[in-house]
């Protein structure tokens, strides 16, 4: 028996990293998955060897179309929604401080990481609460918690704007059975933070801070995702879960 028997999840940004192995995780557990990426064959690459129990599709989060387009590929397809998992976001190399901010960047960033999680919850919470409840799943990060002397600060912002909008989700549906938590990883070694190693200065600085002594690694959070995602996690709302291997509680 799986841990994610019976349900129905929608997972974005799921053509790479932490999302492809996610949709991975979830059909491994007993999941039926709409696996939905930017880049369409990306997706569709995630899910070709999942059979039956994956689909594909491209979606852009923030556009509401394409957002109500992919939810309703999900019910048409398994007949319901019970875990929406908003984990489509984006680092720009050039977001460093607000004093150098350029104001595409801090756009784009806003665009994807905050208005896209707030499109999904739009188009998804009302079919979870259709199916009778379910799980909502914020990849936020460790930086919406804690400061940074290296800035990110449209990365930060938008995070933080996802980890106070999960917790205003938590309080809203969870009388009709919809809990809602945000994850806040510390750096986990996929493609959006591999290019930003490739600088062994930032990577050393970096890595000094991490009490573990090494990055997280994708399973580290996933492996927290499909607690949410199942019944093991019923009594958990509104919650911001830190995986950083230790970071935020390090003095020195
Ligand atoms: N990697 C890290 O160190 C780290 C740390 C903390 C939080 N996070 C967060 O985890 C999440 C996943 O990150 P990852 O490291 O797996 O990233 P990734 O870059 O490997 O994957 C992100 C996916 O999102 C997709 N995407 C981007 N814009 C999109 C859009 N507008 N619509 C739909 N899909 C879109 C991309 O095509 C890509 O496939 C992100 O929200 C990220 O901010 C990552």
């Amino acid at each position: 028996m799986g841990r994610l028997d019976g349900k129905v999840a929608l997972i974005t940004g799921a053509g790479s990293g932490m999302g492809r192995l996610a949709a991975r995780a979830f059909v491994d557990e007993g999941a039926l998955v709409v696996a939905c990426d930017l880049k369409e064959a990306a997706a569709r690459e995630t899910v070709a060897d999942l059979g039956e129990r994956a689909v594909a599709v491209a979606a852009d989060v923030t556009r509401e179309a394409d957002v109500a387009r992919m939810v309703s590929t999900a019910v048409d397809r398994f007949g319901r929604l019970t875990v929406l998992y908003n984990n489509a976001g984006i680092f720009d190399q050039a977001d460093e401080s607000v004093l150098t901010m350029d104001e595409a960047v801090w756009d784009r960033t806003m665009a994807i990481n905050v208005k896209g999680v707030a499109f999904c919850c739009k188009h998804g919470i009302p079919e979870l609460i259709r199916a009778g409840g379910g799980s909502v799943i914020n990849i936020a990060s460790f930086v919406a918690l804690m400061g940074c002397t290296v800035p990110q600060d449209a990365y930060t912002a938008s995070k933080g704007a996802v980890v106070s909008l999960t917790r205003s989700l938590a309080v809203q549906f969870g009388p009709q059975g919809v809990r809602a938590n945000a994850i806040c990883p510390g750096p986990i070694e996929t493609p959006l933070l591999r290019d930003l190693l490739k600088d062994e200065n930032k990577r050393r600085v970096r890595l000094s801070r991490v009490p573990m002594g090494r990055f997280g690694q994708p399973e580290d959070v996933v492996s927290l995702s499909v607690y949410l995602a199942s019944d093991e996690s019923t009594w958990t709302n509104g919650a911001a879960l830190v995986v950083d291997g230790g970071i935020s509680v390090n003095y020195f």
